[in-house]
């Protein structure tokens, strides 16, 4: 078995023409189960995407197992090719308007995640209600969205796109899935990039920043919810209190 991957909490593996996703003990137990059914649900909806295989235990640990797709990301792709990030960008975001017009109505939907993670965050109560009024003002959608739509979460293949990492799909609002992989970029420090990024997404959506806007402080807020480094922390406490 190869390495392909570590994390402060899951190891990702090759084993031939197997991905292998292992878990540490203390990793939710329902997070596992909910990633392998998110898995299974976006594949019935004819997306390419890693055919899963099943959910087992290897060493004593959770694990995925999948199939290994061959290939590059796009991150890795952007990082060696820079005078083609462009062309790749314009690329990513098709593949996100892709899965955006699939649909699966049994994901969960993004706005209820929304909620109970603004709802459990250390922000005021006033600021918790104000913001889950306000996401009960936004128009429901069933969009299939993958909830961290990241160029490392897409591997070129010589087939074509394969999409990974479903562990936060729902259901809902295609520009509310942008504006999280906007604000990500942003949390990462990629804030040229995350421009471009949003430019692109609203040229192909045919969407306006103004709207996207409206997204930045739930889906800041919401985030809150998990962060705990204190640089990220304090920009998702600016964006969920600036708009
Ligand atoms: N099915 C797969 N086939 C090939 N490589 C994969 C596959 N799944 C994951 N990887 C590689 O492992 C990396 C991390 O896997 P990912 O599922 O995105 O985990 P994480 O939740 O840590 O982001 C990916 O960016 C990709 O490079
Ligand atoms: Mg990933």
């Amino acid at each position: 078995m190869e390495i392909i991957a570590k994390r402060k909490d899951k190891v990702i593996c090759r084993d031939g023409d197997k991905l292998i996703k292992m878990f540490d003990e203390n990793y939710s137990k329902s997070d596992i189960l909910n990633e392998a059914i998110n898995q299974a649900r976006v594949a019935e909806t004819g997306l390419r995407i890693p055919r899963f295989r099943e959910v087992t235990v290897v060493g004593g640990k959770s694990a995925i197992v999948m199939d290994y797709i061959e290939g590059e990301t796009l991150a890795a792709l952007m990082e060696k090719y820079p005078e083609k990030r462009g062309e790749f960008l314009r690329m990513f975001v098709s593949i996100q308007r892709d899965v955006h017009s699939r649909k699966h109505l049994l994901l969960t939907k993004y706005i209820d995640k929304l909620k109970m993670k603004i709802l459990s965050s250390e922000l005021s109560a006033s600021t918790r209600y104000d913001l889950s009024m306000r996401l009960d003002g936004m128009r429901r959608h069933t969009h299939v969205l993958h909830g961290d739509f990241l160029p490392s979460n897409v591997i070129l293949a010589s087939d074509g796109p394969y999409i990974l990492d479903w562990s936060h799909a729902s259901q809902g609002n295609s520009t509310a899935d942008a504006v999280k992989s906007y604000l990500l970029f942003r949390l990462s420090g990629a804030d040229g990039f995350a421009e471009d990024y949003l430019d692109e997404f609203n040229l192909q959506a045919g969407g306006s920043r103004e709207y996207a806007m409206e997204w930045v402080p739930l889906i800041a807020a919401a985030q809150l919810a998990r962060a705990t480094d204190p640089v990220k922390k304090a920009k998702l406490l600016q964006w969920t209190v600036e708009e």
